[in-house]
């Protein structure tokens, strides 16, 4: 019934080559959209590409570093050479870091977090807006995290980057909505992919603790974060802005 939601749509997804942004971009181009894959690794970005196209898809990759600004400019002039247009984006391109009390963080952790979670979100931002405005309106989402809204011992710079792409996604949503440019961000609970099993594989104990206090009792497929970033984008969610969707299988229900 919902099929080809994104016929003729040009979408953005950083981070489209590996765990949710891969399957998001596989997702987006199963509905009819032209999806452009920014990340650094090529041989994964060539991997969904191949996948996408070998289903009569529509994809490109397009090597971007978010934390280098100038990779980031040049990123959407490619987009705009190429395609003329852009209608969404999903900034999900993100890192995480060894669980470690914030005391112990350093500035190579910071710098490395923020750069890519926080400025990375918001220099995609800042070159999007004004393209998609161009097209009378479409959507952002940004993806943040349970730990935009709350946090772990461990966990002090990822949180804080997460939450504050939380407060980006209101500011931007308060200055564009005349615009019809709609931004909303996801908040996933625990997804199985590669940055999960990093941090269980240094902390088993970690996953046994987290699944107990995930109602639904598993991880997150990526399809599942998917399903509401392409929902965030379509018509179903034309009265939506400056909010999140948590997305944790009832985790924090519980006080
Ligand atoms: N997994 C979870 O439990 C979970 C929960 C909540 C939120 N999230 C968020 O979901 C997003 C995706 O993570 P994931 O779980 O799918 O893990 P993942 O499979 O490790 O994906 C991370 C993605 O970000 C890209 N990336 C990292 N640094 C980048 C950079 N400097 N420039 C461009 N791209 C970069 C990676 O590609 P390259 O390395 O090739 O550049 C990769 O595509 C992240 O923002 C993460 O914080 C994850």
């Amino acid at each position: 019934m919902n099929a080809r939601r994104f016929d003729d749509k040009v979408v953005l997804v950083t981070g489209g080559n590996s765990g949710i942004g891969r399957a998001t971009a596989i997702a987006f181009a199963a509905e009819g959209a032209s999806v452009v894959i920014a990340a650094r690794r090529e041989n994964l970005g060539a991997d969904v590409v191949d996948e996408i196209t070998g289903r009569d898809g529509k994809a490109e990759f397009i090597r971007t570093d978010v934390t280098e600004p100038g990779q980031v400019e040049a990123l959407f002039a490619a987009i705009g050479e190429r395609y003329g247009r852009l209608n969404h984006a999903f900034n999900n391109a993100g890192t995480g870091v060894p669980l470690r009390r914030l005391a112990n963080t350093t500035m190579e952790e910071w710098t490395a977090v923020m750069n890519t979670n926080l400025r990375g979100t918001w220099l995609c931002m800042k070159y999007e807006i004004p393209m998609i405005r161009k097209e009378g309106g479409g959507s952002i989402v940004n993806n943040s995290s349970v730990m935009g809204l709350r946090c772990n011992d461990g966990l002090s710079l990822y949180s804080a980057s997460k939450h504050a792409i939380l407060g980006l996604t209101r500011a931007a949503a308060l200055e564009v909505a005349h615009r019809k440019v709609r931004v909303n961000a996801v908040c996933p609970g625990f997804v199985d992919t590669d940055m999960a099993r990093k941090i269980f594989d240094h902390n088993p104990a970690a996953k046994d603790a987290i699944l107990a206090s995930v109602p639904l009792g598993r991880l997150a497929k990526p399809e599942e974060i998917a399903g509401a970033v392409l929902m965030l984008c379509s018509d179903a969610a034309t009265f939506m802005t400056g909010k999140e969707i948590v997305i944790a299988g009832g985790q924090g229900i519980r006080p």
